[in-house]
């Protein structure tokens, strides 16, 4: 009989007496710092044996991470594909495809669904040559998804090029550990009420500064035209700017920054949610308020496009809180409540420097009588494509009524 020295080896440490006391210790000791955290089971594993394994070459293939949006409006997916060098352009990528069945996009029979290459990034996770690459879904039929909002915006914005549309967006959010409580507050409790968070800093009032630093560095290398960051006024809660970036781009860079959020939370094991009012009640909820610019509206006297523009926008109400969260309204109901620096999502309201009402009129462009102006309805999770192309409709395209015009 042959004995497995490696096997006897296994079982003696395994009933080893030092071996069973210290087992329930390491284990205790590793479910303590899950539970205390509430960060998820693949943060737990090491970074730095990954990185070992990062610092491979890759000889001449090239990794292009495909980023598409799901069914639900919202949410991302991706999947990866190895290129044989690297591209250039968006024309270098080559189409896929996926399974909608499993991503709320299409029932079982048909679920074949096409990845049309939109815009590049460089990859901030595995780095150069690697790529990110931002998708519109195509149906088995080669008609859009329901949630491929970018096509129409597309069109639009192709139709008013010759106005340069500019747009700024600045991205609320709120980090939540895995069991969805607000990440750093207390585990039965709240924090200490609102007041010093804002722009804060310090152990006791900025609740995660690593994501969004790492966040940021990522968005900088990868091509995203992040231009700030800073702490919200509810603990935990963030924001980041995105523009100025004209036509279809602000869509486009919006969404692959909050990709790449999402990502950085995977590594830190933590959640990023855009869910417009997260904890309900005394605290602020999260919005995506949109500057948005005409080259008219920017030259001299610009103010006079910008209350043209204002003036099309009260007639259009309830036009563009159907567009402004992917619910058609029912989730910016929840923060749209007239308290908390919202303005009530019931009535449109315009003003300089009034951040309670629907658009806001920045004080600066007031005296200069030229600039931009502020819509502060879409909701955190609004798609981009569908709030800059209602913009274009109704203040450029001058639609009326609460159906868009199908060109
Ligand atoms: N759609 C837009 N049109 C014009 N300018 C924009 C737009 N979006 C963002 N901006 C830029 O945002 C800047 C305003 O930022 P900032 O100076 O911080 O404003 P404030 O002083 O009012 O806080 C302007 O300088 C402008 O260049
Ligand atoms: C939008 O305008 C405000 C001023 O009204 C400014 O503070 C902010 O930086 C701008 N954001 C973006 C993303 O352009």
């Amino acid at each position: 009989m042959r004995i497995n020295w490696k096997c006897v080896l296994f079982y003696w440490s395994t009933a080893h007496p030092l071996f069973l006391t210290l087992c329930p210790l390491l284990l205790s000791r590793c479910v303590i710092v899950i539970n205390k955290m509430a960060t998820s089971a693949s943060a737990c594993l090491s970074k730095a044996v990954k990185q070992e394994y990062m610092k491979l070459p890759q000889g001449d293939k090239v990794q292009a991470m495909y980023i598409w949006i799901d069914g639900t409006g919202e949410g991302l997916r991706c999947k990866t594909k190895t290129l044989d060098s690297e591209p250039k352009s968006i024309e270098d990528l080559p189409e896929w495809n996926f399974d909608g069945s499993s991503t709320y996009q299409s029932e079982g029979s048909n679920s074949d669904m096409y990845l049309i290459p939109s815009a590049m990034f460089r990859d901030p996770f595995r780095k150069d040559p690697n790529k990110l690459v931002l998708c519109e879904v195509l149906k088995y039929n080669r008609k859009p998804a329901e949630t491929n909002l970018r096509i129409t915006c597309n069109k639009v914005m192709e139709m008013v090029g010759d106005q340069h549309p500019w747009f700024g967006m600045e991205q609320e959010y709120t980090i939540l550990g895995t069991d969805g409580h607000p990440f750093g507050w207390p585990s039965n409790g709240f924090p200490g009420p609102q007041g010093p968070y804002y722009c804060g800093v310090g152990a006791d009032k900025a609740y995660g500064r690593d994501i969004v630093e790492a966040h940021y560095r990522a968005c900088l290398y990868a091509g995203v035209n992040i231009c700030g960051t800073n702490a919200e006024v509810m603990p935990a809660q963030w924001e980041f700017q995105v523009g100025p970036c004209e036509g279809i781009d602000m869509g486009d860079h919006l969404w692959v920054a909050r990709f790449i959020l999402h990502r950085v939370c995977e590594d830190f094991g933590v959640v990023a949610s855009f869910d417009p009012k997260p904890i309900p009640g005394n605290w602020n909820g999260a919005g995506c308020h949109t500057n948005f610019s005409t080259k008219e509206m920017r030259e001299d006297g610009g103010l006079k496009a910008i209350e043209d523009s204002i003036e099309k926008l009260s007639k259009r109400h309830n036009y563009h809180i159907r567009a402004y969260d992917p619910k058609g309204g029912l989730d910016n109901a929840r923060r749209l409540t007239g308290h908390h620096e919202t303005s009530n999502i019931h009535e449109f309201s315009a003003g300089v420097a009034n951040r309670g009402a629907s658009i806001r009129i920045p004080r600066n462009v007031g005296q200069e009588k030229k600039g931009y102006f502020e819509d502060r309805r879409p909701s955190a999770n609004c798609d981009p494509y569908g709030v800059t192309e209602a913009l274009i409709r109704t203040c450029l395209l001058n639609e009326e009524g609460d159906e868009p015009t199908d060109y």
